[in-house]
């Protein structure tokens, strides 16, 4: 079966939880895309979705130039979900009305819903489970002997406005001591409104509605699976390429590496891998890589130690921006040169994810703009090189299990995400061989404790960062003027917001123990308890 015979469309209206949106509905196994909420009736009408959702936004319907998705859309014959935003627009757009509400509502909420309605029909209520702090488990349980008549369902609501009165057609089919509104249904149009949002894990019943609304309303089938996707990818691949040769550039991270390997599967040795060492890689980062996808993969792999070439570039910079673009064009320069010793090359292999690609706005968050990232657009042109970028549909989430279907070890899978400049926007100042080693090794302690508490996987990205100050310490009876270096740990979904984790004080203690015993040239450790807004997550 075609994966894409049966897709929803996502109107992005800017909400901060549209990848959410999409994000459950794969994980219902239904592919679906976000599209911007203007794109127009006839780019609606050609993806032909099963189904359309509105997602929630910040503005308020009655705002000068708020957002506003052609009427048409409700003829269709396609049924359509709002929420939040998209609920409010849907009752005003169909003549109901919205009131604009003097106090937002956010939070959690309870909700009596009418489980005749089918977004509502065989849900079992999740309730909050109470535990003592520092205990794991799930935070709801379902509880089967109580029906949706008898238990309201907890939702997370975030709105303002809300809608006052239906339009002609529709009735409620969910209230709250806020609402007499919080769902609304015209069965006949397929026209579903919810106020709250289905798509947080605060609504632990959210992926029961989403999925009444997938497989009930619209007919879906769960056909997006990692099997499925493997098979299209690869025809896809085939066809694309024929008998032409695929480079791919390998970093050591996810993205690259499960890219790397699919297009191995399709096409084996017309396949070459360039793993290009910059000089600002971690401890051993470049054996690991280049040993498992050699002997695990029987991959052709290309690794060129430039890092020299890069040192010596780097000399006496010191602004991060600048750092970044010296990289970033070595790395292009050293690339080159080695794909061309490859004979007939005409692919370029690359990671690209679907958060990259999506058009919506909400999706560029700020370090989009403030850091620069490497860009290979040069090459393509210089080499004439098509591309081809399998992952483009999927998000990280996906990639991490499409690397696991394809066999990958954790070791690769659940890397932590590490930036292509890597240590030089680590070593605050000028990046030298020493300072590398310096960083390197401390780094790789950080990593090893980290591994060894059991809180990797849990961590979106935990390192140390190498300071240009030095201070004064005490060593045995010696006084000491040596290097201060930053620990840095943080959680995140996407990297565009992030908190510092509250590592145990026994983890840190242990890594500022042996940092400072074991890398000769530091004496301090510090930690850092920054979040993101405002901080970043890098230190530059
Ligand atoms: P910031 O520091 O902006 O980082 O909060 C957000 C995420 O992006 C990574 N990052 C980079 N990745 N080239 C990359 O490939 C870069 O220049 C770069 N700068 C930051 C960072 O590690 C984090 O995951």
């Amino acid at each position: 079966m075609d994966i894409h015979s049966q897709k929803i469309l996502i109107l992005d209206f800017g909400s901060q939880y549209t990848q959410l949106i999409a994000r459950r509905i794969r994980e219902a196994k239904v592919y679906c895309e976000i599209h911007p909420y203007n794109i127009g009736l006839d780019r609606i009408k050609s993806f032909a979705p099963r189904g359309i959702v509105l997602s929630g936004g910040p503005s308020s319907v009655y705002d000068k130039g708020a957002p506003v998705v052609d009427k048409k859309i409700f003829g269709l014959g396609v049924p359509v979900l709002g929420i939040c935003y998209g609920m409010q627009l849907t009752a005003k757009l169909l003549g109901g009305k919205v009131e604009r509400s003097k106090k937002r509502e956010y939070g959690g909420a309870s909700v009596h819903v009418d489980d005749k309605s089918d977004l509502f029909k065989d849900i079992v209520p999740k309730i909050k489970v109470i535990k003592e702090p520092g205990v794991d488990g799930p935070d709801y349980l379902p509880f089967s002997n109580l029906s949706t008549d008898e238990a309201p369902l907890n939702v997370w609501m975030s709105h303002g406005d809300k809608v006052k009165e239906l339009p002609r057609g529709f009735r409620s089919v969910a209230y709250s001591n806020n609402t007499d509104f919080a769902a609304m249904e015209d069965e006949g149009r397929r026209i579903y409104g919810v106020q709250f949002h289905p798509e947080v894990v605060h609504t632990p019943n959210g992926d029961e509605i989403l999925g009444n609304f997938l497989f009930r309303v619209c007919g879906c089938m769960p056909s997006w699976t990692m099997k499925s996707f493997i098979d299209t990818a690869i025809a896809e691949i085939k066809e694309k390429v024929g008998e032409g040769r695929v480079v791919c550039g390998i970093s050591g991270g996810v993205d690259s590496a499960v890219t790397a390997v699919l297009v191995h599967r399709a096409i084996g040795n017309n396949l070459t891998c360039i793993f290009v060492d910059n000089g600002v890689l971690r401890k051993n980062e470049a054996d690991k890589v280049e040993s498992t996808l050699k002997k695990s993969f029987h991959m052709k792999i290309r690794r060129v130690d430039a890092s020299g070439r890069f040192l010596k570039k780097l000399k006496g910079t010191e602004d991060p921006e600048k750092k970044r673009k010296t990289i970033g064009a070595e790395f292009v320069r050293v690339f080159e040169e080695e794909a061309k010793k490859i004979k007939n090359v005409a692919f370029l292999a690359q990671g690209t994810l679907y958060p990259d690609v999506i058009e919506s706005v909400s999706f560029k968050g700020p370090s989009a703009t403030i850091k620069s990232h490497h860009n290979v657009g040069g090459l393509l042109k210089k080499m004439k090189l098509k591309l081809v970028e399998p992952l483009r549909e999927l998000f990280k989430d996906e990639v991490r299990a499409l690397g696991r279907a394809l066999g990958m070890p954790d070791e690769i899978i659940d890397r932590q995400p590490f930036p292509g400049p890597g240590l030089a926007i680590r070593i605050i100042g000028e990046v030298t061989e020493k300072r590398c080693a310096i960083l390197r090794e401390a780094d790789s302690i950080v990593l090893e404790e980290i591994k060894a508490a059991g809180l990797y996987t849990k961590i979106w990205q935990s390192f140390a960062v190498l300071l240009p100050i030095k201070t004064v310490g005490v060593m045995g009876d010696e006084r000491t003027y040596e290097n201060t270096v930053a620990l840095r740990a943080v959680t995140s979904i996407d990297g565009m917001t992030a908190d510092w984790v509250r590592l145990p004080y026994e983890v840190m203690e242990r890594i500022s123990t042996r940092v400072i015993n074991e890398v000769r040239g530091v004496n301090r450790v510090v930690y850092d308890i920054s979040s993101k807004p405002p901080s970043t997550i890098e230190w530059e």
